[in-house]
């Protein structure tokens, strides 16, 4: 006993055929859309399956396709009953189907179905013809070819646009997804209709998306409402509005949004930067005055009695301080500043040679990588402001790696070509590149993004200023140059700084 499926929106039709294939000994079951036959389809094996061409939701082409996707119906003898064969041609072949027949008076189509039921057993074996049956006797219809142009219009649009849309059924099921929505959630067609809509999200975007499509439901959320989600890594706007057609579906949009905040991120992290940067330039000014007067009188006062006064042993203390607290004033006015003192020609190669060394031997349990261009272009620097950068680089990773690890320092020409996707407006023609890697314990994201903050520190007391990098940020920025971070949790950090060669 064959076991048999017909899908067709039309009830005439599927009682038409399941009276006359019942008539035939077969087992019949019904489904009146491409969803439903879906959902018969898990726990029903049919040996042919009978698809209307044009129906609402899942059509008959895209519904063959998903079935054909499937193992367990490889085998499965789908036919296509297609009202709109004489109008345009069908290629029932290029989308999995093994016959056609044309929809027709109901006696001519009976032979066709019976034709076709006795084929099914044996044409395996056989080729099969990409002839429509039962179009012989049929003539073209004016209106039909219109609406099919009309159609295929609405078809292109859905194409074109560069936002993704869905439709979804009122139990949250996707029946319609155009070529961008597809592409921004990174599956195949066949895979995503059909699907639960939410499963698309993880987590508490999932939750939002859930509580949104509720909120459809019973009308009291806006038309057009829009929440923030992440899907294949891409931060999206998803718009959702109901159906106006009687149906309780919903129409999602979805804009890709990752581009626009991450530009937004960026401006507003620069605009922080520079309030910040003109507050602090006006303290270190004032603080950098208080402290040459405190420097100056200490002075004086030293100049004026011996080492056994009883008071020199302060005085001295006193020196030190304001030493240390005008080495801090610059870091900060490094950061502020963003102007270069004595600028000279130099090349970096050198000055990391120099700096490294230091850095070797204090930290014996660190092992130095270096990977330094023979041929890296000079730059026009402050010999001193660059030194300074460095320093706090290579500080902040031996910070990293309490426990020893790997530091690789590593230059290179590049040309603005290469950088031209970053961020930072690319001036000069030629850079030179400088890349600090460490192995230490790398950042979280909440920390990355603030790095570059003035007084911004993770470290105890006493430990950190949070100066560091701030002073690193001003300094390569007043060069014209531009600093980046790369870093994860556990796995390291990279510092990358461009500057313009000459
Ligand atoms: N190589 C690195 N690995 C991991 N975290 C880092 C690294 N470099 C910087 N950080 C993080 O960035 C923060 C800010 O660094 P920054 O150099 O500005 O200040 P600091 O090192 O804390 O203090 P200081 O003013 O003494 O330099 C650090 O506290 C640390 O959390
Ligand atoms: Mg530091």
């Amino acid at each position: 006993m064959q076991k048999i499926l017909v899908v067709d929106n039309h009830p005439l039709i599927l009682e038409f055929l399941a009276k006359l294939l019942a008539g035939e000994d077969c087992q019949v079951k019904t489904a009146k859309n491409g969803l439903e036959a879906l959902d018969v389809l898990s726990q029903y094996h049919p040996d042919i399956i009978f698809i209307d061409l044009i129906m609402p939701n899942i059509d008959g082409q895209t519904l063959c396709r998903i079935i054909r996707r499937k193992p367990q119906f490889k085998k499965t003898y789908l036919v296509i009953l297609s009202a709109i064969a004489v109008e345009t041609k069908v290629d029932f072949i290029s989308f999995g189907a093994d016959a056609c027949i044309a929809k027709g008076p109901f006696a001519k189509m009976k032979k066709h179905i019976l034709d076709v039921l006795s084929e099914a057993n044996v044409i395996s074996s056989k080729k099969r013809s990409g002839n429509v049956r039962g179009i012989e006797d049929l003539y073209a219809r004016e209106i039909t070819s219109e609406l099919l142009s009309i159609k295929r219009h609405f078809e292109v649009v859905l194409k074109s646009i560069t936002e993704g849309i869905m439709e979804i059924t009122d139990n949250n099921r996707i029946i319609f997804a155009n070529p961008a929505a597809i592409s921004l959630c990174g599956i195949s067609e066949e895979e995503l209709l059909a699907s639960d809509f939410r499963e698309l999200f993880n987590g508490g975007d999932r939750r939002r998306i859930g509580i949104l499509l509720e909120r459809l439901k019973d009308h009291s959320s806006s038309l057009n409402e829009g929440v923030e989600a992440v899907i294949n890594d891409r931060e999206l706007e998803i718009r959702v509005s109901p159906v106006n057609n009687g149906k309780k579906g919903a129409i999602v949009v979805f804009i890709d949004i990752t581009e626009r905040n991450y530009w937004h991120a960026h401006l507003r992290q620069r605009e922080k930067m520079e309030s910040v940067g003109t507050l602090a330039a006006g303290m270190a000014h004032d603080f950098n005055n208080l402290l040459m007067g405190i420097k100056g009188n200490t002075s004086l006062l030293l100049m004026e009695m011996t080492s056994d006064h009883p008071h020199y042993k302060r005085l001295r203390s006193i020196e030190k301080q304001v030493a240390s607290s005008a080495s801090l004033i610059k870091q900060l006015l490094g950061y502020a500043r963003q102007g270069r003192d004595e600028v000279i020609f130099m090349n970096l190669n050198r000055l990391i040679g120099e700096t490294s060394e230091v850095m070797a031997r204090t930290r014996r349990d660190i092992t130095i990588h270096m990977e330094l261009a023979a041929d890296l272009r000079n730059i026009e620097a402050d010999v001193g402001q660059i030194e300074q950068v460095l320093l706090n680089l290579l500080i902040n990773a031996g910070d990293a790696m309490p426990q020893g690890g790997d530091l690789f320092l590593k230059t290179a020409n590049v040309s603005n070509l290469e950088i031209q996707s970053k961020v930072f407006k690319v001036k000069a023609n030629a850079y030179i590149m400088l890349i600090v890697t460490d192995t230490g314990i790398g950042m979280d994201k909440k920390t990355r993004e603030r790095i570059f903050e003035p007084f911004f520190t993770t470290k105890e007391m006493g430990r950190g200023t949070g100066l560091g990098l701030a002073s690193a940020y001003g300094i390569i920025k007043g060069h014209g140059g531009y600093i980046e971070v790369e870093s994860e949790q556990g796995k390291g950090t990279s510092f990358r700084i461009y500057l313009p060669a000459k």
